[in-house]
């Protein structure tokens, strides 16, 4: 068993945005009751001694917590590097000047796409701007920047002018990730899965972006998994590298985790330590030992660990299987079909226009 290298601190899940591609809980009812700020410190002292040495401080939206300075000093002090994963909205200059202030390390922006009135339709509520001005603040007080693009059927036609946006904003690195289909994401596939023609141009853009950044910015290209004959190694493993706190105190192994119908451990009953190594929810696909054929058999089983056990799940009803998206998996059919969908020239209008937004926090 190796030791956690990060943690994603899930602070709260509120959140001003309503992305159609959010992969936080439907029912955000369950996280009503969030840690306190001690809890938290509680939370970060033991990831330490655990060995984590990365807090990812993220949501929802971590600034709706009005005590996130607070909670960013601690880290700070406890010898972590600090990542800041917000929308921005609510980083206002005093805001970011208390979080630098505190030892916040680094921030990541996330924006929808190269524009206000896409971004902001995609986004369900006019941010662009506040995006943009919040990410000269970040500039302005020299903290590393990186900007996040989730990239969609709506949007990835748009890759050239996006990447010259975050060029504009003075990002240090530039996360382009496809959508990955869990939560809100899964429900609006018809909506978000581009075509084959679609990626592969996409691909053209990044190819000629990255040289034409060497040495200025690094470029980060997550392919749609859906078009891959292998499945990615999901977080790393399955509780290897990371591990994933959420509003309530429930402890997962991935942030989509709170799908699978395994049992539950909360940090307000026990210690990291213990669930890192003891808790049937972290062991339950650790390593090689659980998997079926064909994953069992396979030389690839200790790169990608059989793929995404999320996936797997919320496409077969078994976590167990081997994830989908394998060209191996005896369910592969389901990722194919998916894909026809996308590619078929006859898909309505409509369908593509309209994804559906997730509601404002339900809490
Ligand atoms: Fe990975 Fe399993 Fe597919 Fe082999 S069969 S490539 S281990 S998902
Ligand atoms: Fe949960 Fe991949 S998102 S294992």
């Amino acid at each position: 068993m190796t030791r956690p290298f990060g943690l994603l601190a899930e602070l709260t899940y509120a959140c001003p945005l309503h992305c159609p591609y959010c992969s936080n809980p439907l029912r955000l009812a369950d996280y009503g009751d969030e840690l306190t700020t001690a809890e938290w410190r509680r939370v970060l002292t033991e990831a330490r001694e655990l060995g984590v040495v990365q807090a990812h401080l993220s949501g929802g939206e971590p600034l709706q917590r009005r005590d996130l300075v607070e909670i960013a000093r601690t880290a700070a002090e406890l010898g972590l590097y600090t990542n800041l994963i917000t929308s921005a909205i609510g980083l206002s200059p005093r805001r970011a000047e208390q979080l630098r202030a505190a030892g916040l390390d680094h921030v990541q922006i996330s924006v929808q796409a190269h524009e206000a009135a896409l971004s902001d339709r995609i986004a369900g509520t006019p941010s662009f701007e506040r995006k943009a001005a919040a990410a000269r603040t970040v500039k302005d007080l020299g903290w590393p920047l990186t900007v996040n693009v989730v990239l969609h059927r709506q949007n990835i036609d748009r890759i050239a002018d996006i990447i010259a946006l975050v060029e504009r904003l003075g990002a240090d690195r530039i996360e382009l990730a496809n959508t990955q289909y869990y939560g809100w994401a899964l429900h609006n596939r018809a909506a978000l899965l581009p075509s084959r023609t679609q990626v592969e141009r996409a691909e053209q853009v990044v190819r000629a972006a990255r040289k034409r950044l060497e040495g200025r910015a690094e470029l980060t290209y997550i392919l749609p998994d859906y078009y891959l004959d292998f499945p990615k190694p999901c977080m790393g493993g399955w509780g290897k590298l990371q591990l994933t706190v959420v509003p309530n105190g429930d402890a997962l192994p991935c942030p989509a985790a709170h799908t699978l119908p395994l049992p539950r451990v909360n940090v307000r009953e026990k210690s990291l330590a213990w669930i890192w190594a003891e808790s049937p929810l972290f062991q339950r696909f650790r390593g090689t030992g659980w998997m079926p054929e064909p994953c069992r058999g396979c030389p690839r089983r200790e790169i990608d660990f059989g793929g995404c056990r999320c996936q797997a799940f919320l496409l077969t009803g078994d976590a167990a299987r081997t994830d989908p998206v394998c060209i191996l998996s005896p369910d592969h059919e389901i990722v194919a079909e998916a894909v026809r969908v996308a590619n078929a020239e006859t898909r309505p209008v409509a369908e593509v226009l309209a994804p559906r937004p997730h509601p404002r926090d339900t809490r």
